[in-house]
C-alpha cells in the first residue's frame, strides 16, 4: 500500500504552492490554443549559429575548465564581463561583488534563504511577480503589499505601510521590486519613484531586492538608472540574467550585491549545488567577450517592439468599453483589467475551452488575492498574426460576459497606466 507522503512533508513544503503560470502551460500545449499564459521568449531570437561557433570553440580551447566544477562564486571571467555590462547603467562593481547563479530565479531563493525567518514580513508589489511570491512564500513569510500605478510602486502608500508596521514594532527584512517593464504589469518606476523607495528603505532599515530580467528589452523612452546604481548597492541587491536577451536554456543569471552580502550568498549557494555549470559559463563569457549580447539587442528588441505594437493595436480594435490596459515601454508583458465585477479566473475555462486563447489570471500575482478582474497578457512568444487573432478571440469572450451596465457605456476609455 501506498504510503501517506503528506505526513513527511516539512512545513515549507506544505506551505509551497505550485504555480499557476507551470499548470497553465500544461493547459495550453494542446494544439489550436494561441496561448499569451507563458512568458517565453520569442526562439527565433535564440543566437543559435553565434552558440554553435562559441561552444565548439571553448571545447576546443577550454575543455579542461569548461566541464570541470567551477567555484561557487561563478567563472571569474565571466563576472568579470558581467561587472562591465553593468557599468554602463552606472552600477560600480567589480568580480568580487557577482554571484553567477542557474538563472535569477535561484537568485531569489539565495536571497529568502539568506535574509528570511518563518514569520519574518517583507513588501512586495500589487501585483508582483509570482515567481519571486512563490519563492518567498516558501519562506513562510508574510508578504504585505503595496500598490502601483503607471509610475511603479505607490511610495505614498509605501511610507503608510512602512509607518504602520513600525507602530507595530514590525521591520520588513526588504521591499521586492521589479522597476523595469514589470512582469506581470509592464510597467516602469520613474527614477523619483526609485530615489523615493531608497529614501524610505533608509529611513525604516530595510534592504531592497531589485529583480531586473527585462532592463535590455526597452523599446522606446529613456532608462532611470536600476536602484542598485542609486546607492551604489549599499541597501540594495541586484539580480539580472540573460534568460531574455541570450536564451534560457543557459540558465545563467546573477547577483550583484556588496562583497559581505555576496560572501552570504556563496555559502547559500554552496549548499544548493555547488556551483552553477562550468560550460554555460564558459559559453556565456565567451559570448560577451564577442560582444555578441551588445550586438543582438537591436534586433532582439525590433522583434518585441512589433510584437506589443501588434497587439495594442488589436486590443484597441477589438476591446468594447471599460477594458483598459498598460502601453510598456519594453519587456514581454502588458496588463489588462476588465470591469471590475468580472473575474478572469471564471472565465479561464471558457476562454480555453471555447475560444482556444489563454492567459494569465491577474490575482496569481497579489500576494493579498485582490485582482481579480486583471490578467497579464504575454506579446513576446505568440506571432503577429497570433495575437491578432488571440485578442479577437478574447475580445469575443469579454464581450459575452460584459455588465450591461458597462456594456451600454459609449465612451472608449484606453488608459496608459
Ligand atoms: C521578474 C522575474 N524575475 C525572475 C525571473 C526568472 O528568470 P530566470 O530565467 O533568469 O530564472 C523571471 C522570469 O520570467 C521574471 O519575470
Amino acid at each position: 500500500m501506498a504510503i501517506d507522503i503528506d505526513a513527511f512533508l516539512s512545513t515549507s513544503a506544505r506551505s509551497m504552492r505550485r504555480s499557476l503560470i507551470r499548470e497553465l502551460l500544461k493547459l495550453t500545449s494542446r494544439g489550436g490554443i494561441i496561448s499569451f499564459a507563458g512568458g517565453f521568449p520569442d526562439p527565433a531570437t535564440f543566437p543559435v549559429r553565434e552558440l554553435e561557433e562559441v561552444t565548439r570553440d571553448v571545447l576546443t580551447g577550454q575543455a579542461h575548465l569548461a566541464l570541470q566544477y567551477t567555484i561557487t562564486e561563478g567563472d571569474p571571467r565571466l563576472r568579470d564581463e558581467l561587472a562591465r555590462w553593468m557599468a554602463k547603467d552606472g552600477i560600480r562593481a567589480t568580480q568580487e561583488n557577482v554571484l553567477i547563479t542557474n538563472g535569477s530565479q535561484q537568485g531569489l531563493d539565495i536571497v529568502a534563504r539568506v535574509f528570511l525567518d518563518p514569520g519574518d514580513v517583507i513588501i512586495v508589489e500589487l501585483p508582483s511577480y509570482m515567481g519571486g511570491l512563490q519563492a518567498f512564500r516558501a519562506y513562510r513569510v508574510e508578504m504585505v503589499g503595496v500598490p502601483q500605478d503607471d509610475q511603479g510602486i505607490r511610495t505614498d502608500r509605501l511610507a503608510e505601510t512602512l509607518a504602520h508596521l513600525a507602530g507595530e514594532g514590525r521591520r520588513p527584512k526588504f521591499i521586492y521590486a521589479v522597476p523595469d517593464f514589470q512582469n506581470p504589469s509592464g510597467v516602469t518606476w520613474t527614477e523619483e519613484r526609485r530615489q523615493e523607495t531608497l529614501r524610505l528603505a533608509g529611513q525604516y532599515n530595510t534592504l531592497v531586492v531589485e529583480d531586473n530580467p527585462y532592463r535590455e528589452i526597452r523599446f522606446e523612452g529613456s532608462a532611470p538608472p536600476p536602484i542598485y546604481a542609486l546607492d551604489q548597492g549599499e541597501r540594495t541587491v541586484y539580480l539580472s540574467t540573460f534568460s531574455k536577451t541570450l536564451c534560457p536554456g543557459l540558465r545563467i543569471g546573477w547577483m550583484a550585491a556588496r562583497e559581505d552580502v555576496i560572501g552570504q550568498f556563496v555559502t547559500a549557494k554552496q549548499g544548493m549545488d555547488l556551483c552553477s555549470p562550468a560550460f554555460t559559463q564558459a559559453i556565456a563569457a565567451e559570448m560577451c567577450a564577442r560582444d555578441i549580447l551588445y550586438r543582438r539587442l537591436p534586433q532582439i528588441t525590433a522583434v518585441y517592439r512589433a510584437k506589443r505594437d501588434a497587439m495594442l493595436r488589436a486590443l484597441e480594435r477589438e476591446m468594447p468599453e471599460g477594458v483598459t490596459w498598460t502601453h510598456p515601454e519594453g519587456g514581454l508583458f502588458l496588463w489588462v483589467r476588465l470591469p471590475e465585477t468580472m473575474d478572469t479566473e471564471a472565465l479561464l475555462q471558457e476562454a480555453v475551452e471555447a475560444e482556444n486563447v489563454a492567459y494569465v489570471i491577474g490575482s496569481g500575482f497579489f500576494a493579498d488575492g485582490s485582482g481579480r478582474h486583471t490578467m497579464r497578457l504575454n506579446f513576446s512568444f505568440p506571432s503577429e498574426k497570433e495575437i491578432d487573432e488571440g485578442i479577437r478571440r478574447l475580445a469575443r469572450l469579454v464581450r459575452r460576459h460584459l455588465p450591461v451596465a458597462v456594456s451600454s457605456i459609449r465612451r472608449r476609455t484606453t488608459v496608459s497606466d
